[in-house]
């Protein structure tokens, strides 16, 4: 039988060792341009005066708030923006925000699949700040296409689609493109003191702690006449779980991800309530209260609550052996030396940017994708124990492929919006448990 392998190229065999070796040779590799980024060969940042590309998914509130503070960013860096893009599944929020930011409306791109065009164009920066249920294609689409991007939290609405950011993630670093999600607090000079503190001892181990986000709900939009279902889902997304993975995802997983953070490890598992009591619109709940369990006995209590006209707390409180701390607040314990972070800017909206760019031009691109969607997948854990009144594990969202949980993705996806084949949820809460009692 005739060879037709040229006698220069070595076919890898079935052995173990060969295989082995060729499955490490291949990790190096990835390893390597991870470890260095494929910019590394101008490792050096750029003199100042570079102009950076950047596209924008979603032209809503925060995009609008992200922007300028990319914007602001650069100038801090000494750089100039243009943005070539801004992309809208409606064309009133696209030229909204191209007039607000007084832009050229030619740059608008419209309709659910606008992000594609921004994908094929020469943006070298891409801002997604839609919706979450659609962050994991949208990621996906441009670490295909060798984008930077920033990525709004939370990274996505349940298990599979956190699982597929995590893996887009991991292909980002590979091809050397920073991934930088948008948990300020990470960024914000306090809680980078607090969590400084935490490690040198300050407050010992931490054993248990609070977190909150109770306030009211941000914002409705009734139905109106001539809306398909898609879009009243899309202009109300965030009362549809299927959108925003709920508030204690959308919202909460802010102070859930400081929980993270400063105790250094995530959850293993969960036990949550929740429910409806005001909220007229959607299908979500307005309150939850979970059970976050660290292991070795460590407690989170995770509360959030959407209703106006209620206390409002939002923040972080951790008890360790040794003292206690807010999140953003006072530190009672142990006098520590620690290194004070060296910001470039007050504001830790503009300093992840500060970080998103400089990463990127010193060939040295940060990716926080694993971190945002630990945090995301805490939240979503919360909710999906509150929402069916069982423990959830975090095993049963990222290995146990048994559970009911691991193959969780919420209907209609992202893809539905796509293909247009969306159908509007029922507008009512999930209702764990059975019912109980005579009928009335
Ligand atoms: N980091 C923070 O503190 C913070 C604050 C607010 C919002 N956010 C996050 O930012 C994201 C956006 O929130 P927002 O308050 O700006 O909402 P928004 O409703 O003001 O804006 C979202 C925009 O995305 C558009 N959109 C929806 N689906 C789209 C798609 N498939 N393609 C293109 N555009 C699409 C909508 O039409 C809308 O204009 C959310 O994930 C939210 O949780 C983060």
């Amino acid at each position: 039988m005739q060879n037709n392998t040229p006698h220069n190229i070595i076919q890898p065999t079935s052995s173990s060792l060969t295989r082995r070796k060729f499955l490490r040779d291949t990790a190096l590799t990835a390893a390597s341009i991870g470890a260095f980024g494929i910019l590394s060969s101008k490792a050096q940042t750029p003199a100042p005066g570079k102009t950076l590309k950047v596209a924008v998914i979603g032209c809503g509130g925060r995009s609008r708030g992200a922007l300028s503070n990319f914007k602001d960013a650069a100038m801090i860096l000494g750089h100039q923006v243009e943005v070539v893009a801004l992309c809208d599944v409606f064309q009133d929020k696209a030229q909204g925000m191209a007039a607000g930011q007084k832009l050229d409306p030619s740059i608008c791109l419209v309709g659910v699949d606008s992000y594609k065009k921004a994908a094929a164009s020469d943006a070298e920066f891409i801002i997604l700040a839609t919706p979450p249920n659609f962050r994991p294609i949208h990621f996906d689409a441009m670490v295909k296409a060798g984008k930077h991007c920033f990525l709004e939290k939370p990274l996505a609405v349940d298990p599979v689609g956190a699982r597929a950011i995590i893996a887009s993630g991991e292909v980002a670093k590979q091809k050397g493109l920073a991934a930088v999600v948008g948990t300020q607090r990470r960024y914000e000079k306090i809680y980078l003191i607090n969590k400084a503190k935490i490690d040198a001892g300050a407050i010992g181990p931490i054993l248990g702690g609070v977190v909150q986000w109770n306030s009211r709900v941000p914002w409705v939009r009734d139905r109106q006449a001539g809306w398909s279902d898609a879009d009243y889902m899309l202009r109300n997304w965030l009362n549809f779980t299927e959108l925003s993975g709920d508030h204690i995802v959308e919202q909460h997983m802010h102070n859930i991800d400081v929980a993270n953070w400063f105790i250094g490890r995530n959850p293993v598992a969960f036990l949550g309530m929740g429910g409806r009591a005001r909220r007229v619109t959607g299908n979500q709940y307005d309150f939850f209260n979970c059970d976050l369990d660290y292991g070795n006995g460590v407690h989170i209590q995770s509360m959030c609550r959407q209703i106006g006209g209620t206390y409002n707390r939002i923040g972080e409180f951790f008890r360790g052996t040794e003292g206690e701390v807010n999140g953003n607040g006072r530190l009672i314990g142990k006098e520590v030396a620690i290194q004070e972070p060296k910001l470039d800017s007050a504001d830790p909206y503009t300093q992840e940017h500060v970080e998103f760019i400089r990463g990127v031009l010193a060939g040295k691109p940060l990716n926080t994708i694993k971190q945002g969607a630990d945090a995301t997948l805490s939240a979503i854990g919360a909710r999906i124990s509150a929402y069916t009144g069982q423990v959830v594990r975090w095993s049963d969202m990222t290995e146990n492929t048994k559970s009911p949980f691991y193959a969780l993705q919420l209907s209609p996806t992202a893809l539905d919006f796509e293909a247009g084949t969306v159908v509007l949820p029922a507008e009512t809460p999930p209702l764990p448990g059975e019912p109980w009692g005579k009928k009335a």
